[in-house]
């Protein structure tokens, strides 16, 4: 079976290669020439751990290629995947589409035998029909059913582990009118059988609601942790130990339960955004989305002000290093990281910020592109090593819980630190206890 993947970012390359790796042949197309270009020459233009060896293996084996040619990968294939990114429309947080109904366009014009276009971008209910009415339009002697079908195949790898999450997923969801189409699918993830993934078969817009439900659960999830973690504060409670005393009742599992500055990365605050906007538009509500969003976006600037507060104690020049830009561990991606909430804040109110993180790092190649995407973060230094930004600095702060920050040395962290005052540590992911910080004025997320 020939597979073409449109969008070759986060999810259309891991998409790609570990289909690649399944036996399919598989073109991965980009509209980035120097995407395609680079990964021509076996440069992966993200972070994802394990990434780079599975494209190399499937470039090696001849069943994984990059191309910008749509039209000939398209002509060729059986099946195409629809990866291209969907971000919040701005203004309203609706899904934007555009890149979707593009590549829907592009695709109707290459199709030249019988097609399944599957919808694998999160998207909102619906867009599977807009897709196959877009084909339609652009071939107007097309028939669905005999020239083409569509389907919605929704993605749920994470980024910082994405090849395992593809590899062996906790189910597969398949959502299509169509019993051939289906069944082509089906085939598709036959290599999941071995393991007994579950299928689940559905009609295309069930398929694209889960999608948005289940970013929408983990989100509140996250949020509802947040709020016990500040009840904890107030009222001497450990947000730790809450999570795993009610993590442990298997209806609510333990998952999903880490107190912290609040939600980022490509898909949360997109999508969350987006379901609410969903309901509206078919004249519901879901409230509570609605609330996690707001609370999600006060989260991140309060947790920029519990600096700020903790610093009041510090006479100026204040210095504050930040360990972690990402939003999580394990990748590059930037998009919505609370770090990028709380550092403008920061600036603001005339902080010096000093920054490290294990994928940008003062002489970094990739540190252009961070710069380039936020603004901000020209005005802070960035460091070669966690300990070359603690220095001198009155406060530490973790946003990111890598693995090089669980075991810093604190004789030396102390040492390196501005030392006029207590020095401050505030660990926004609680790597370290209360117990093992006592050289330090220590703030652990919902530590009473
Ligand atoms: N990143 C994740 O962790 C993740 C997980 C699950 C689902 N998703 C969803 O998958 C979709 C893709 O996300 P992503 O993070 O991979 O996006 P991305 O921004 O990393 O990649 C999208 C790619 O599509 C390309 N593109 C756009 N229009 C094109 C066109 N007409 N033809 C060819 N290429 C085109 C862009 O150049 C870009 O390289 C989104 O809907 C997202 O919500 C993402």
């Amino acid at each position: 079976m020939k597979i073409t993947l449109v969008g070759t970012g986060y999810v259309g390359l891991v998409s790609g290669a570990c289909f690649a790796e399944f036996g399919f042949e598989i073109t991965c197309v980009d509209r980035d020439t120097a995407k395609i270009d680079a990964l021509k020459q076996g440069k992966i233009p993200i972070y994802e751990p394990g990434l780079d060896s599975l494209v190399a293996q499937g470039i090696k084996s001849n069943r994984l290629s990059f191309t910008t040619d749509l039209k000939t990968a398209v002509k060729a294939s059986n099946v195409v995947m629809i990866a291209v990114g969907t971000p919040s429309r701005r203004g309203d947080g609706h899904a934007d589409l555009t890149y979707v109904y593009q590549a829907a366009e592009d695709i109707a014009n290459a199709i030249a035998g019988y097609t399944v276009v599957v919808t694998k971008s999160t998207v909102p209910v619906g867009t599977s029909r807009q897709v196959a009415e877009i084909i339609k339009k652009t071939r107007p002697n097309f028939i669905e059913g005999i020239h083409f079908d569509v389907a919605s195949n929704p993605e749920f790898l994470r980024e910082g582990s994405a090849i395992n999450d593809f590899m062996r997923p906790d189910r597969v969801v398949i959502g299509t009118n169509n019993a051939k189409a289906c069944e082509i699918l089906q085939k598709l993830y036959r290599p999941l059988y071995l393991i007994e993934t579950p299928i689940v078969s559905t009609n295309p817009e069930t398929s694209e609601l889960i999608k948005y439900a289940a970013n929408g659960f983990l989100a509140m999830k996250i949020s509802f942790i947040n709020q016990m973690a500040d009840l904890c504060e107030k009222t001497g409670g450990d947000v730790q130990v809450l999570a795993k005393g009610i993590g442990l009742d298997k209806r609510i599992g333990g998952k999903f339960l880490n107190a912290g500055p609040g939600y980022g990365g490509s898909c949360f605050p997109k999508d969350t955004r987006a379901l609410s906007q969903i309901a509206e538009q078919h004249g519901t509500k879901c409230s509570l989305i609605d609330e996690v969003s707001t609370y999600n976006e006060k989260r991140k600037s309060d947790m920029a002000n519990r600096i700020l507060i903790a610093l009041t104690d510090h006479h100026a020049p204040k210095k504050v290093a930040i360990l972690g830009l990402t939003f999580k561990p394990n990748t590059d991606d930037l998009r919505e990281a609370p770090s990028l909430a709380i550092i403008p804040e920061l600036l603001k109110n005339d902080i010096e910020v000093s920054v490290y993180d294990p994928l940008y790092f003062k002489g970094c190649e990739r540190l252009n592109h961070a710069i380039s995407f936020e603004e901000s973060l020209k005005e802070v230094c960035f460091s070669a090593s966690a300990y070359d930004a603690i220095k001198n600095a009155a406060c530490v702060v973790i946003l990111t819980e890598w693995n090089e920050f669980r075991a810093l040395d604190m004789e030396k962290v102390c040492e390196l630190m501005d030392n006029t005052v207590a020095p401050l540590f505030m660990d926004f992911r609680n790597i370290y206890r209360a117990e093992e910080m006592r050289k330090f004025r220590y703030y652990g997320v919902g530590k009473g």
